[in-house]
């Protein structure tokens, strides 16, 4: 684990990539520690916007000149670097989203309406965001399918013994997160997959949260679909990625209808479709949101993801132990296994009043049900405050944290 005093990872020297973290709020130096909720951006990642945009900007597939060629050649070469950063097989089967939601709707929209009936069943699990909970249930309203739900045990994991419990319903789909946004959880993937997968289920997983902080290597995991979001992970908003195994993909139908994703279109004959991933990108894609996407894996991969999750664990585990100082103050999510999140509340104050008061010292943190209202409901609160580390987190920060946290409660009991 890297400490306060490692030599090999030089937190200043990130930082100094990082041009908003140069900027005060409210006359105070930002302390930025909301990078669940979105990452800040470096500036290799700034600069590849600015380049696009400036020097190469056109569209792609389509044109016959030059600007459409590097265009073209820098979007497909941005699958490429997604692909092998993440051990996928085929680079056909990066499909090109705005962001996690957008995948895992993909997937409820063409997988889940060609293949469920209304005698399916749809397993999720109490930990998950919203958006691995609202798009399934639209569907099982659309088509009359069951949804069953694995328990959380007290520490914030998932109660295992309850997921192969609900295994013997088989499931035909099986979704659940690889790290909780609200909690910090991570989930043994591997292990849960292999097990839907001998329930005969496929499965989907929401990665979100997990991008950012591990390597993900999804060919190990064999998962059958895994979503996130390149805004967590140090790139732009808007771009996301659906990884499906394209035997899946192939048998989808198509999502959103438009160019690029067909193969022939007549009035006479039916309309046929393009091959994966095209099949599912519509319409002119995000093509500065995939460069900047695949610039953030360079960057992440310059530092090094296993250094960076060392730096956050270690973060963790200091905030951890400075928070539970605080008289009254109760931390929800202490499973063995966490990334760098932080969901606390204080007696006799409202997470709001502490977010807004930390927020005045210049520390920016997230307070509410972190879109989780299901696993809020179940730990009898309507929500808590969350801190969030990245790479540029430093222990100072932590520290002005808890004494922003203190000075708060000073001004609120
Ligand atoms: N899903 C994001 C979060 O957890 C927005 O904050």
């Amino acid at each position: 684990m890297v400490g306060k005093d490692e030599k090999t990872y030089d937190v200043m020297e990130i930082r100094r990539e990082f041009p908003i973290l140069e900027r005060q709020v409210n006359g105070h130096p930002l302390i930025y520690l909301d990078s669940a909720a979105s990452s800040q951006k470096p500036r290799a990642v700034i600069e590849s916007q600015r380049e696009y945009l400036s020097h190469f900007h056109s569209n792609i597939h389509r044109g016959a000149h030059a600007l459409a060629t590097q265009a073209t050649e820098a979007f497909e070469g941005s699958r490429e670097i997604v692909r092998e950063y993440f051990n996928a097989s085929k680079s056909s089967e990066i499909v090109f989203t705005s962001g996690a939601t957008d995948s895992i709707n993909l997937v409820a929209g063409t997988w889940g309406r060609s293949n469920l009936k209304s005698d399916s069943t749809i397993l999720l699990t109490r930990l998950e965001h919203h958006s691995n909970i609202v798009p399934w249930q639209i569907l099982a309203t659309e088509i009359g399918c069951n949804i069953e739900v694995v328990d959380v045990l007290s520490d914030g994991s998932l109660d295992l013994s309850d997921f192969n419990e609900k295994l013997s319903l088989k499931p035909s789909l099986v979704c659940f997160s690889h790290v909780s946004n609200a909690l910090g959880s991570i989930n043994d993937v591997k292990k849960l997959t292999s097990l839907a997968h001998h329930a005969g289920s496929v499965v989907l997983i929401d990665g979100s949260q997990a991008t950012p902080h591990c390597q993900v290597d999804l060919q190990d995991i064999d998962c059958d679909f895994y979503a996130f979001s390149g805004h967590k992970m140090y790139g732009p908003t808007g771009i996301g990625v659906l990884y499906g195994k394209l035997d899946l993909l192939e048998l989808m139908p198509p999502w959103r209808g438009g160019g690029e994703m067909i193969s022939s279109v007549s009035f006479e004959e039916p309309t046929t479709f393009n091959i994966p991933p095209y099949k599912f990108e519509a319409g002119t894609p995000n093509i500065s949101g995939v460069i900047g996407l695949a610039q953030a894996i360079s960057w992440m991969k310059s530092v090094g993801v296993d250094k960076i999750a060392a730096h956050e664990l270690a973060l963790t585990d200091y905030a951890h132990k400075k928070l539970l100082r605080i008289e009254g103050l109760k931390i929800y999510g202490t499973a063995e296994h966490k990334a760098g999140v932080v969901s606390f509340l204080v007696d006799g104050t409202h997470p709001s009043d502490l977010g807004t008061l930390l927020d005045q010292l210049g520390v920016a943190v997230r307070t509410g049900s972190h879109c989780t209202e299901p696993l809020m409901k179940w730990l009898g609160i309507s929500g808590t405050v969350r801190a969030s580390f990245a790479a540029y987190t430093t222990f100072e920060e932590i520290d002005a944290l808890v004494a922003g946290v203190e000075r708060a409660i000073k001004m609120l009991r």
